[in-house]
């Protein structure tokens, strides 16, 4: 990036930073100038822990395609920008998950990495930190969460041998600088699970649907002031994200054909409305298991209404809200939710969690065979 756009956006963040917390113009002022300086000399700046903890907590409230904002300053905020060593790394990736899942009290955590100006480099090619392996045999038939077959490639050809169950953990993989890509285990112990069950239904068992209790997204970059940031982080799931998407969806584990044998619907014709009855026969499901289990979740109506109170907030403080429709509306029964009835201009506001370019070396190694996987990629337990 060149000098003076970053200088900008730098100067740009600074100010909002500033502005919302209080600081005299001088005092924003005195840190514009000194990362002026900075900038000038090293080509980059450094954030402060306000700055980067406050920075964070924006992004989040910028994020246009989530409805979970009112909850954006208590964001937990880890900074990792210290970390010397693959192993670190790793330390940070346990740390997380620890944190956040709280034995079912979910903590909305965030662990911020150095930004990829920095000579000590971390790139995350896992898509969340908790994530199910996508195995495809010869024949095409999968098992397991289709949305993770070529990342599941790429742990096999670097060593790793999942059980083969539906469920498998798959470990975190990252790079290190130039370094080959090396694997994080995660364990069966340090994730929590809810088994699926039906309250009323009680026949689900042998169904064999579960979920994780948190979903900590790995590969977008933390984005403030202009330098960019690996840095994993997460909030509590909405029932309708695992009830009617990754459970449901034809491309991911495809189960609600199972889910309405269960309930001895009629299926042969959509006009039986079979899948809208299992489906919300699955929200019910998904949302009492990890309610008895004792793992935080949001409804779609509690959420959409959290959301307007976000709205609300927001707009007294004399900031309009920016948002993604089509992301907004829940997928189960959104012209219930005052959200559908609502329009909201989309625009990408700064601080913001940005997409990630697909690390170069990812494609080449999935598509290489096991026995010509590169050498030297540590495992850290
Ligand atoms: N939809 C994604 C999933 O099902 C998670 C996205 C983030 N969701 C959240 N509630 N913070 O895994």
């Amino acid at each position: 990036m060149n000098d003076s756009l970053l200088l900008n956006q730098a100067q740009s963040f600074l100010w909002q930073y500033g502005k919302e917390n209080g600081l005299s113009k001088e005092t924003i002022y005195t840190r514009q100038c000194a990362i002026k300086k900075e900038i000038e000399s090293t080509g980059t700046y450094t954030h402060t822990i306000e700055e980067i903890t406050f920075g964070a907590k924006l992004a989040w409230r910028n994020s246009a395609k989530c409805i979970g904002r009112l909850f954006w300053e208590t964001l937990d905020v880890f900074d990792a920008r210290d970390v010397k060593s693959q192993e670190d790394v790793a330390r940070h990736i346990h740390h997380h998950i620890q944190h956040a899942t709280n034995d079912g009290k979910i903590r909305s955590t965030i662990t911020i990495f150095p930004a990829i100006s920095s000579p000590q480099k971390v790139q995350l090619w896992s898509h969340q930190l908790i994530r199910y392996a996508g195995y495809q045999d010869q024949s095409g038939e999968i098992l397991g969460d289709p949305a993770s077959i070529e990342l599941t490639r790429v742990a096999k050809s670097l060593g790793w041998q999942g059980e083969g169950t539906p469920y498998d953990i798959l470990p975190v993989i990252f790079q290190w600088n130039e370094e080959p890509p090396c694997m994080v285990a995660i364990s069966n112990e340090e994730v929590l699970e809810v088994q699926i069950d039906h309250p009323v239904n009680l026949d689900w068992k042998s169904l064999d649907l579960r979920w994780y209790a948190v979903p900590i997204i790995s590969d977008r970059y933390l984005e403030i002031g202009g330098l960019l940031y690996p840095a994993p982080f997460n909030g509590w799931y909405m029932e309708t994200e695992i009830a009617a998407r990754n459970l449901v969806d034809s491309y991911r584990y495809n189960r609600l054909r199972d889910v309405a044998n269960q309930l001895k619907l009629d299926t042969s014709s959509t006009t039986t409305f079979w899948r809208d009855r299992a489906l919300v026969e699955l929200q019910y499901a998904v949302y009492a298991s990890f309610k008895k289990a004792g793992v935080q979740m949001v409804d779609h109506y509690t959420a959409a209404q959290q959301f307007q109170t976000f709205r609300e907030k927001e707009e007294k403080q004399q900031r309009e809200v920016k948002g993604d429709w089509t992301w907004l509306i829940p997928p189960v029964s959104p012209a219930l939710t005052p959200i559908f009835h609502q329009g909201i201009s989309n625009e990408e506001l700064s601080p913001n969690f940005v997409k990630q370019k697909r690390p170069k070396l990812f494609k080449k190694i999935s598509e290489m065979t096991e026995s010509s996987r590169p050498t030297g990629c540590p495992f850290h337990s």
